[in-house]
């Protein structure tokens, strides 16, 4: 499956609202809507300029909705999911956030991996999915002929 529409990644997200994962977790199962927000407000805080990275950060679980209860190939079926809309970087980042060895990984992998290791907490308020609309769109607009007629 390939995204080709920044709604289309939103109704995804939206709809791991009440979904719960443990796959990319190796812990207690989160709620996936949450977890997303959460990785992303820890990317924004740790890094303010790179949206690509805390964009790969809140689009990361969305494999778990795509093919539930493949913990096995949700990094590479997100990548091939984003790739189209998001472009080549955020693909990269979500495909090694898990699977890769750590001597092999940049910075910004050990950074989204930290972040996603991190947001894993039940109730906080880490903002709204519409809040990332815009960022979305441009870095989608980047990437995309589509993104930037929209
Ligand atoms: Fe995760």
């Amino acid at each position: 499956m390939e995204l080709r529409r920044v709604e289309e990644l939103m109704d995804l997200l939206h709809a791991c609202r009440g979904a719960r994962g443990t796959a990319c977790l190796g812990g207690a199962p989160v709620d996936l809507h949450d977890h997303a927000l959460q990785t992303a407000a820890l990317l924004r805080r740790s890094r303010p300029a790179d949206k690509e990275l805390q964009v790969a950060g809140l689009v990361h679980p969305i494999g778990h909705l795509l093919r539930p209860g493949d913990p096995t190939g949700h990094a590479d079926l997100t990548a091939d999911a984003v790739r189209p809309l998001l472009g080549e970087r955020v693909a990269g980042l979500v495909r090694l956030h898990r699977e890769s060895p750590d001597n092999r990984i940049s910075e910004d992998v050990l950074i989204l991996r930290q972040a996603d290791e991190s947001a894993r907490t039940a109730g906080l308020d880490a903002g709204v999915l519409e809040d990332w609309r815009t960022v979305l769109e441009l870095v989608s607009a980047r990437h995309t002929r589509l993104g930037a007629v929209d």
